[in-house]
């Protein structure tokens, strides 16, 4: 465990001497016809229709939880890639992650690692897939930018809108591809969706409503056992698992999956999900690259001096350009699950599983009529492949960074004015700026505990 051995390629070839040419542009020079070593197997070379194992995006995959679990299983459907390596500072979900990849794969080549630093110094690894709780993103995102990997990364981008900044800055200045879990817009009926209201099918949007789960997903039934402060178990290492966030002490009931439920660690539902469905929302009004004039949020929250502390329901009432109001709520019954738009002509709600609207036959189309889509999105039926497949082409993915980025400024504002009080929030979009607000504004980022920094 934690050990640096690199996986054994059958087929190496010589490190570029130029920093800028990278192990793929090297095959790519190669297999064009130059400088191909003699008796190379023609199973080396993926002749016959096979992925060259020397072709084969190398992943390491950081965080072995829920979704991390889920992220592996569909890379390792992928031929396109190869999984070499694990990290996880909880050893027991680690090495049940190595099981599963060597047995996937019937040999012992993916090693595991404590340590994230350790396994984003391998140079024989190409991309990462990281799903650590959010208050871990951005440390361990910048980190394997800086690394030159590719990152398949988690929604939300970060804990905090300065962390999100940093992450943007860093994929963009080390020209790295960056996927966000948000998986929702490699799905027909999104896609649909958003065509439709891209085309202007419901005429000029008004009102947009974005509906979110309430309460803690019933982790208090769940824990009812583990709510008191204990020794950590011997496989945590928890100094490592609280890393940048303020040391609390541990409870079992605050880790795994249930982080969430504290803004030390997490950021309640509503960073949780808005990450996909104002993502959505967004994709439908075309604003990836711009975001809300005025924010004001309401939360309720539990007691003071409990093992959770962010809001069980809430509801954010946003201002944004072109005269369109955007609702996020969280356990408000008035707002249906999923993406909601409403225009002068119509409207579009969908969520998982669901898809309706004022027009019958849109529900019919699996995808909008030809001559319906003067507007064309960005169409991904698998995400995880359409990472690989930008990985290759170093072209961007269907949900790159500064998307990601965008889609969950309203979150952050949101959560920000109701812990102010509802106070109402006008922001900058383009600077990206709380406006004469010092208060507020210092709320767009967090201490980090040493020896991490931003
Ligand atoms: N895209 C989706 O649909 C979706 C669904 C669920 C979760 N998520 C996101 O995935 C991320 C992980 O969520 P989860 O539900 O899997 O949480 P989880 O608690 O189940 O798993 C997180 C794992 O990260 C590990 N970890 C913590 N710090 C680490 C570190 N420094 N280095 C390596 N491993 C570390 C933990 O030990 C744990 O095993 C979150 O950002 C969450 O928002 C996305």
């Amino acid at each position: 465990m934690g050990d640096m051995n690199h996986f054994r390629r059958p087929f190496s070839p010589p490190r570029a001497s130029s920093p800028g040419l990278s192990r793929r542009r090297f095959l790519g020079v190669a297999s064009a016809g130059l400088a191909l070593p003699a008796l190379v197997p023609s199973s080396v070379l993926g002749l016959g229709g096979q992925v060259a194992p020397s072709n084969r995006i190398t992943m390491g995959m950081i965080g072995c939880g829920t979704m991390g679990g889920g992220n592996t299983d569909s890379f390792l459907k992928l031929a396109e890639c190869r999984v070499i390596a694990a990290c996880d500072v909880d050893k027991n979900r680690l090495n049940k992650l190595v099981h599963t990849v060597n047995t996937a794969y019937k040999d012992e080549g993916c090693k595991g690692y404590r340590d994230f630093r350790q396994l984003l110094a391998r140079d024989d690894i190409d991309a990462v897939m990281i799903a650590v709780p959010d208050h871990w993103h951005e440390v361990i995102a910048v980190e394997a930018a800086r690394h030159k990997k590719d990152i398949y990364g988690e929604k939300p981008l970060a804990r905090t809108i300065a962390e999100q900044q940093a992450i943007v800055k860093a994929v963009e200045q080390n020209a790295r591809i960056w996927q966000t879990g948000s998986w929702q817009r490699s799905v027909a009926n999104f896609h649909k969706a958003a065509e439709i209201v891209r085309n202007g099918l419901i005429g000029t949007v008004k009102r947009i409503e974005v509906g979110l789960p309430r309460d803690y997903n019933d982790a208090e039934r769940r824990h009812r056992n583990h709510m008191m402060p204990t020794d950590p178990p011997p496989e945590l290492d928890y100094d490592l698992w609280i890393g940048p966030s303020r040391l609390m002490p541990y409870i079992q009931a605050r880790l795994h999956r249930d982080w969430r439920w504290n803004y030390n660690t997490g950021g309640g539902q509503l960073m949780d999900w808005v990450g996909h469905d104002c993502d959505i929302a967004h994709w439908g009004c075309d604003f990836d690259n711009s975001g809300p004039l005025e924010v004001q949020g309401h939360g309720v929250f539990p007691p003071k001096g409990g093992v959770w502390d962010a809001a069980k329901t809430f509801r954010i009432e946003l201002k944004y350009p072109r005269d369109i109001q955007m609702t996020i709520a969280g356990g408000d019954d008035e707002i249906k699950r999923g993406t909601k738009w409403i225009g002068t002509d119509g409207w579009v709600h969908v969520n998982r599983g669901v898809f309706e609207g004022s027009k019958e036959d849109w529900r019919d189309y699996l995808e909008l009529p030809e001559e319906m889509r003067k507007v064309k999105l960005y169409q991904s039926k698998n995400h995880h492949q359409n990472f690989l497949d930008c990985v290759k082409s170093r072209k961007p993915t269907i949900t790159p960074v500064a998307t990601a980025h965008h889609s969950t400024i309203p979150g952050h504002l949101g959560l920000i004015s109701m812990l102010l009080d509802g106070r109402v929030l006008k922001w900058d979009a383009a600077k990206e700026q709380i406006l004469d607000d010092d208060e507020a504004s210092k709320m767009l980022s967090r201490p980090f505990r040493a020896p991490w920094k931003l």
